[in-house]
């Protein structure tokens, strides 16, 4: 099929990047910004390793479901492709991702996936992680490396909306090349900024840098630039979470859970379904010890946490010893995780998902209960296939609304020995 040809097709189904997948009598196009069931004109802009894309030209037949964004730059953005969806439809879209993750296999029952939505449609992002390039201040569009600029941003919580004003305006006319800026909610209300770049930087970013540790919501800067190892810092980096009724210690930069209120309702899903008491524990990817805490609560000396990034690691340990919890967390490959005899297996891997886990490790079969929580439906529909392969079935499956507006869901299934 060649590029740049005009073509009319029906909408079948949102992809999982969030495009929509349009069905075209010259095959199947790529498209952001239309909805299941819409008939559209688009424009065949690119082949690229199979898949074809386009852009909307217009909307023919509108979906019931369509609703004007709220946000004037979603559609230049790209960030949050179903901000064209009311709510109800957009939860219908992602439960279809978990479905068809768990569908035809051992015990999945695909009308009973649950959802748990997110109080906040907007404001609810406790981190982001944002770009720069030659002048331009904003995201990566979808699926480029391209930034746009982008002066305000609703998905955003208060405080990292307004810190992100003031790095615009601090670090706007001085930032060289081009890097990441992360924005992290470091304790209510305040917000620490991580750069990091390639480029070497001239002395004024310096102190710009310094100028934004103290400004508004901001309470620190973390610079790391050119080849240097160690970043530079000013202000206050350390972050604290909230996470249900605890107060976790996080080190900045490292992973943390972006939505507060559907991470609260994450925790206590992922405990309820481990039930860890009286039992021997395997938590895999235990990161600075969200799920850890409180399964050590319940399971205090019979849980064993692996995690590979050692300042999470040591934020877990000084996580847990605050609290006086009993557990061993150790630092390591979760694809290689310590023998022994465990009764439940929470795993919570990266978007690659944990296929090297089952296909290699020999933890399976033993456990009687895996408690999977994923970010992506994709890696997860391919693991859910090894899991079920060695004797398990699926007996509950959960979506959880962690990033409304956008594609991305995470979710829990648990499986039982068969
Ligand atoms: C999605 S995060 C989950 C962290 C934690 N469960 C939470 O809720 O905050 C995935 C974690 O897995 C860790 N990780 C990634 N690959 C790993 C591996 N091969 N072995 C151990 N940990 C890994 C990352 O450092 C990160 O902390």
């Amino acid at each position: 099929m060649s590029t740049d040809l005009r073509l009319e097709g029906v909408v079948r189904a949102i992809g999982r990047g969030g495009d929509a997948v349009v069905e075209t009598d010259r095959g199947v196009v790529l498209v952001p910004g239309a909805l299941p069931g819409e008939r559209v004109e688009i424009l065949v802009t690119q082949r690229k390793r199979g898949a074809r894309r386009g852009r909307l030209l217009g909307v023919l037949e509108t979906a019931s479901g369509r609703v004007a964004p709220p946000c004037p730059e979603a559609s230049r953005c790209g960030g949050c492709p179903l901000m064209i969806a009311a709510p109800a439809l957009q939860r219908e879209i992602k439960l279809g991702f978990l479905r068809e993750a768990c569908r035809d296999l051992p015990g999945a029952d695909t009308t009973l996936a649950r959802w748990v939505p997110s109080p906040l449609g907007s404001g609810y992002r406790r981190r982001a992680r944002l770009a720069w390039d030659r002048g331009r201040f904003g995201y990566r569009r979808l699926h480029t490396r391209r930034v746009v600029d982008i002066e305000s941003c609703m998905i955003l919580a208060p405080p990292l909306a307004a810190a992100w004003t003031e790095a615009r305006l601090h670090l706007g006319g001085a930032l060289r090349g081009e890097g990441q800026i992360q924005l992290e909610l470091a304790s209510p209300g305040h917000v620490v900024v991580g750069l990091s770049t390639r480029d070497a930087q001239p002395p004024a970013v310096f102190e710009s840098c310094a100028e934004l540790a103290r400004s508004g919501p901001v309470v620190g800067v973390a610079l790391r630039a050119g080849e240097e190892v160690a970043p530079a810092r000013w202000g206050e980096t350390e972050l604290t979470l909230r996470s249900g009724a605890e107060t976790m210690v996080l080190p900045a930069g490292g992973f943390s859970q972006a939505n507060d209120a559907v991470n609260e309702a994450l925790i206590e899903t992922v405990v309820k379904l481990a039930e860890p008491r009286g039992a021997s524990v395997l938590e895999l990817h235990c990161g600075a010890g969200n799920f850890t805490v409180p399964l050590a609560a319940e399971a205090p000396s019979r849980l064993v946490a692996v995690e590979q990034d050692r300042a999470a690691v040591e934020a877990c340990r000084a996580n847990l010893a605050r609290r006086k919890l009993g557990a061993r967390v150790t630092a390591g490959d979760a694809n290689d995780p310590p023998r022994g005899s465990y009764d439940v297996v929470v795993l919570d891997p990266p978007r690659q998902g944990a296929r090297t886990l089952f296909e290699k490790s020999g933890l399976l079969p033993g456990p009687k209960r895996v408690v999977y929580v994923s970010c992506d439906t994709a890696t997860l529909g391919r693991d859910l296939e090894l899991v079920t392969r060695s004797g398990y079935r699926i007996d509950h499956m959960i979506a959880f609304d962690m990033f409304p507006q956008t594609a991305h869901l995470e979710s829990v299934v648990r499986l039982v020995r068969s």
